[in-house]
C-alpha cells in the first residue's frame, strides 16, 4: 500500500505526515503534525526531489519504490539539507547506486558534513543552470538563506511547477489531501503557515524578497513546498501573504496584548486596556498569557497584526523571564515596522517598563513606542486607571487611521 498522489501525469508525492512529533527542529509545537513532502518525476528519466524526515522513510521508500516499479532512480536533486529533507539522502544512495545526485556546490559541502558519500556521484549546479529528463526540462534556481545558504528551487520548464523547498510550506499534516483547492487555506492553514513562515524563515525577508522577485518572472502552474500543501490555483492569495511577511509589513491592522502576570493584577490591566480598546471600535484585539501561550504563536501574532502592547510585571528587578524570552524571539526574528506600547507593573520597584523600552530602541529596528510606559503599582487604581483609558486612546488613535 502506498501513500502516493499524482500532482501532474508523470510527477508524484511521494512524501509523509508525522502526527508523532511534539516539537518541529524539537522547538516548535505542532499539534496539526507535519508532512514532509518529496517528488517523484517518471520522465524518460526517473528523478526523486528532495528526501524526507528520518521518522517517514519507511513509507517514503515504499512510495518510491512502488512507483519506480523495477525502473532505475536516474538523478536525486536536493534543494534544501536541513534534516527534516535531507536525513534520507543516504537511504535513497544506498538503495540506488545508479543514481545522481544534483543540488548547489554548498549542499554538497553539507552531505559530506552530514556524513553522506557522494563521491563520484555529484553534479553541481549553479544559477540558471538546466538538465533535460526527457519531455521535462529542469531550471535551478539558486535561493540562499530560504531557508538555510545551501537552498536552491527548481522549476520544471515544461509543465510550470516551481519546486519551491521550504518556501510556501507550512506546518499541518496533508492527511490524504495534497492541493491547496482540497482544504480551506484561510480556514484551516494559513495561522499554521503563518507561524511556520514567520518562526523558520522570517529572519530571512530580504532573501525571501529576491526568491519572490525570481518567481514573478516565471509563468507558474503548481507550486510544490516541502511541507503543507501543493498549490495550484490562487497564487496571489499565499504570494500576498509571503510579500507582507517577508517585507515586515503588518496584514491586519488591530492590536496584540501580551501580559506577564504573576498574580493577575497585570492581567487585569491588559484585559481592562482590551475592554477599553473595544469600547472605542478597535475590535481586533488579541490577549495572550506570555508564561502559557508558546513564543512562536506570539511570533507569529507579531507578523500578523499592527500594534503590540507589552504589559509585564517586574521581576528580580527585571523583565519577567517569559516576556524577556519573546523580545529576544522578536529581536531575532527581525521584527520590525510594529508600533508598540508598554505596560509594567511592580509593587516595590517597577523596571520592566523602562527596560522594554530600552530593548525596543537599542534592540530593534523601526519600531515606534506610542507612549510613556503606564506604571501600575500592584494592581489598578484610581491613577492607572484613568493612565490605561488614555493609553487605550492613543492606540485606537493610531490603528484607526
Ligand atoms: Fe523544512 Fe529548512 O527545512
Amino acid at each position: 500500500m502506498y501513500t502516493v498522489r499524482n500532482v501532474t501525469e508523470d510527477l508524484y508525492w511521494v512524501g509523509g505526515n508525522d502526527h508523532r512529533l511534539a516539537l518541529f527542529e524539537n522547538v516548535h509545537p505542532i499539534p496539526r503534525g507535519v508532512s514532509y513532502n518529496s517528488y517523484l518525476l517518471l520522465d524518460e528519466k526517473t528523478a526523486l526531489f528532495d528526501t524526507v524526515d528520518w521518522s517517514v522513510c519507511r513509507e517514503y521508500l515504499a512510495n518510491a519504490a512502488g512507483l519506480l516499479n523495477g525502473r532505475p532512480l536516474d538523478y536525486l536533486v536536493i534543494n534544501h539539507m536541513e534534516p527534516d529533507h535531507g536525513a534520507s539522502i543516504e537511504e535513497i544512495l544506498l538503495r540506488h547506486p545508479e543514481t545522481k545526485v544534483i543540488s548547489t556546490e554548498k549542499a554538497f559541502m553539507m552531505m559530506r558534513q552530514f556524513g553522506f558519500d557522494v563521491d563520484g556521484r555529484e553534479i553541481e549546479v549553479k544559477e540558471g543552470d538546466s538538465m533535460s529528463f526527457g519531455r521535462h526540462t529542469i531550471v535551478f534556481v539558486e535561493a540562499p538563506m530560504v531557508h538555510w545558504p545551501e537552498a536552491m528551487v527548481s522549476f520544471d520548464a515544461t509543465d510550470k511547477v516551481l519546486f519551491s523547498a521550504d518556501g510556501f510550506g507550512s506546518f499541518g499534516a496533508l492527511d490524504g489531501k495534497l492541493f491547496n483547492d482540497e482544504v480551506n487555506f484561510d480556514r484551516d492553514w494559513i495561522d499554521d503557515a503563518r507561524r511556520y513562515y514567520t518562526n523558520i524563515v522570517g529572519k530571512y525577508g530580504p532573501f525571501v524578497q529576491a526568491l519572490l522577485k525570481k518567481a514573478s518572472t516565471l509563468e507558474i502552474k503548481y507550486i510544490c513546498p516541502l511541507h503543507g500543501p501543493v498549490w495550484r490555483s490562487d497564487f496571489g492569495y499565499i504570494i500576498d501573504k509571503y510579500d507582507r511577511w517577508s517585507r515586515y509589513v503588518p496584514e491586519e491592522r488591530g492590536v496584540l496584548i501580551v501580559y506577564a502576570s504573576m498574580y493577575g493584577n497585570t492581567e487585569f490591566a491588559a484585559q481592562a486596556l482590551a475592554s477599553e480598546l473595544c469600547r472605542r471600535g478597535v475590535t481586533n484585539v488579541h490577549v495572550y498569557d506570555v508564561s502559557s501561550t508558546h513564543v512562536s504563536q506570539l511570533i507569529s501574532e507579531s507578523f500578523r497584526l499592527s500594534h503590540v502592547v507589552l504589559a509585564s510585571v517586574t521581576y528580580n528587578l527585571n523583565i519577567y523571564p517569559p516576556m524577556y524570552h519573546f523580545l529576544m524571539e522578536m529581536k531575532h526574528l527581525n521584527v520590525q515596522n510594529r508600533t508598540f506600547a508598554v505596560i509594567e507593573n511592580g509593587s516595590w520597584a517597577p523596571q520592566a517598563g523602562g527596560l522594554i523600552s530600552k530593548f525596543l530602541d537599542e534592540e530593534m529596528r523601526d519600531i515606534y513606542l506610542l507612549e510613556d510606559p503606564v506604571t501600575i503599582t500592584s494592581a489598578l487604581n484610581e491613577l492607572s486607571s484613568p493612565e490605561i483609558s488614555a493609553l487605550a486612546s492613543s492606540i485606537a488613535e493610531s490603528v484607526l487611521v
